[in-house]
């Protein structure tokens, strides 16, 4: 018997949403200076997790640009990996994570990452959140439920039924909230960074961001001893993504403005199934059915294929199954393929699965007796700032965490749960730096307010609404899940026209959140397109028609694009 204990965080009729502002907490001042020793950008799991482990030390600044909990976190199902069974072992989570990541994974940084996922459950356990267990008595020690997912050889996914993601964002944060030293800051938006090269002075590195309160429309300077980027993945460069609407890459966008490199960008992770329905935004059906015993099968006729296409069937790596899908959806022209676990008893089902349940049943798809059509979206971001071992970027004072970063965790291909574990360890080990470098830190002395003397109110909103459709569109339908040279050299030629419209739109009128993040998904774009047009094979998550194969001439390596301004 599987026992989740479900805490006070239920959903509300099955759907994803806290109430706007949950809880009671400080506001931020009306200053436009605004100074701390850190400030964290993103309260995902990176960036809630740093907050916490630091908070005893500094005085935090947490900005998001949505409430609180708004975060891919929130949204994660399936889990977080961890060596826990004892038939498993580190070695078997380290090898399953670099033959994913296709050549490209540093092993250092999967070492470390997989060996503190047991500390990390630790961690997540002591902070309240409650994992799925067998027998739940909790009297008796802890043990989890461990479910499958692509690519792992072993049960090795902690999770929490359904809604691994909700239970452990909900309780860092009310912790962050309970906090004297972190101020959180809703519906802020940061638009760039500040750092001493762009004021023209000898120090280079970080002071701070320009943020941007949306419920004033105010800009603020925010100055620190340290800056973390805790911003997430940029899903939404894509018309179909897993991703909430706050994944607009705005990470990327800022180091590489500020200049960072930014390291493969092409690997972007397809989710392969993802509900298929007009008015499912986003809603995503979790590997672990497939874990479960979930098959896929074509729409018209309701055979299986996965086993034509990889020997591992529906437990093959992402790349692998989402490929599959498309080339099965493209042959046939069906919209969509199904997903079927209507074997399974509808107990099995609830117990394991009762959020995806609830919410299929509200599109009127019953899992316990039909199969749900599905379609693959993007999902993750692979690729990102580059950052050490201890989330440090090329820019001093200035520190990237989850999935905006690259750490090398990841390789060509995330394997499934990984990257929760990823934020956690890095967020600890960053804050273990951040804590005994920051006391030598003097904090910036008066940074100079945002010029707002040249611009005026848009007069064509429209311009941003359109550019926005059109960007992730091209983006969709030639930097997917298949690319050819053609497709890509079409996508650079549109998005350089939209860079160059969009940075004059940006230059002549007043900021608003929906430009900052159309700007960002834009510089996104075509990071991803650069970097998809210098990889002359197909590896991991870049798959191009034109070099369909490996290419065995030469050491696999990483696609790493350096800014004009690097520093
Ligand atoms: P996020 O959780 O995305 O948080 C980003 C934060 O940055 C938010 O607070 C946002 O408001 C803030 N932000 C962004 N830009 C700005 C800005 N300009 N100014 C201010 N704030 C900003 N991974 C797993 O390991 N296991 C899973 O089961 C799993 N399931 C998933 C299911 C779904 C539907 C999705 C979308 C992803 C899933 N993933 C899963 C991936 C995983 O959830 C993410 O990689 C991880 O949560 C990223 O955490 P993060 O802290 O880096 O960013
Ligand atoms: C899922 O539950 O299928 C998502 C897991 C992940 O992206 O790691």
């Amino acid at each position: 018997m599987l026992v989740c204990c479900n805490l006070a965080h239920q959903y509300e009729n099955g759907t994803v949403k806290v109430k706007s502002t949950p809880y009671q907490y400080p506001q931020s001042q009306p200053s436009t200076q605004n100074n701390s020793d850190v400030l964290i950008i993103g309260s995902g799991a990176a960036g809630l997790t740093l907050a916490l482990s630091l908070a005893d030390q500094c005085k935090i600044n947490l900005i998001c640009k949505e409430h609180l909990t708004e975060s891919a976190t929130f949204y994660a199902q399936g889990g977080i990996s961890a060596v826990l069974d004892k038939n498993d072992s580190i070695e078997a989570h380290v090898e399953d994570t670099l033959n994913a990541g296709a050549g490209l994974c540093n092993e250092r940084i999967v070492r470390k990452v997989v060996s503190n996922g047991p500390q990390s459950i630790r961690w997540l356990s002591d902070q309240g959140v409650c994992f799925t267990q067998i027998n739940g008595n909790q009297n008796t020690g802890k043990q989890y439920h461990l479910t499958r997912e692509g690519g792992h050889r072993h049960r090795r996914i902690v999770h929490a039924a359904d809604a691994t993601g909700r239970e452990m964002e909900i309780s860092l944060a009310k912790h962050a909230i309970n906090h004297p030293n972190i101020t959180i800051h809703e519906k802020h938006i940061a638009i760039d960074l500040i750092t001493g090269r762009k004021l023209g002075r000898k120090s280079k590195r970080c002071l701070g961001a320009y943020i941007l309160d949306k419920t004033t429309d105010k800009v603020g300077v925010f100055g620190a001893k340290m800056v973390v980027l805790a911003t997430g993945g940029a899903g939404k460069v894509y018309l179909y993504t897993s991703n909430p609407d706050i994944a607009s890459g705005d990470g990327i966008a800022m180091a590489w403005r500020a200049g960072c490199r930014i390291a493969n960008m092409e690997f972007i992770q397809f989710h392969p199934t993802c509900l298929f329905h007009p008015q499912a935004k986003s809603f995503l059906i979790t590997e672990a059915i497939r874990g479960e015993g979930g098959r896929l099968r074509t729409p018209n006729d309701n055979k299986t294929f996965m086993s034509t296409y990889d020997t591992r069937a529906e437990l093959a790596p992402r790349d692998v199954v989402a490929r599959a899908i498309d080339h099965v959806m493209k042959k046939s022209g069906a919209e969509f393929v199904h997903l079927d676990i209507s074997h399974k008893s509808k107990d099995f089902i609830l117990q394991h699965f009762p959020n995806i349940y609830a919410r299929c049943l509200d599109f009127g798809y019953d899992m316990a007796t039909q199969a749900i059509p599905v379609v693959p979206a993007a999902h993750y971001t692979c690729g990102g700032i580059m950052s050490d071992a201890y989330g440090r970027t090329d820019i001093e004072g200035l520190y990237a965490l989850g999935e905006t970063a690259h750490t090398g965790m990841h390789g060509a291909n995330r394997m499934a749960s990984n990257s929760l574990l990823e934020c956690i360890v890095f967020a600890a080990e960053a804050a273990r730096n951040i804590a005994k470098t920051q006391p030598n830190i003097t904090l910036p002395e008066r940074l100079p307010e945002w010029d707002e003397s040249r611009v005026t109110d848009s007069d064509e909103e429209v311009v941003v609404t359109h550019n926005w459709h059109e960007l992730r569109q091209f983006m969709w339908d030639y930097v997917g899940i298949v690319r050819t040279d053609k497709r890509l050299q079409r996508a650079k030629r549109r998005v350089e026209l939209l860079l160059t419209e969009i940075n004059d739109y940006y230059n002549h009128f007043r900021v608003s959140s929906d430009l900052i993040e159309l700007r960002n998904l834009a510089v996104v774009s075509d990071l991803i397109i650069r970097s998809a047009m210098l990889r002359k094979e197909s590896r991991g998550l870049h798959y191009t028609a034109d070099y369909p194969e490996l290419d065995h001439t030469q050491p696999p390596k990483n696609t790493i694009l350096t800014p004009d301004n690097y520093t």
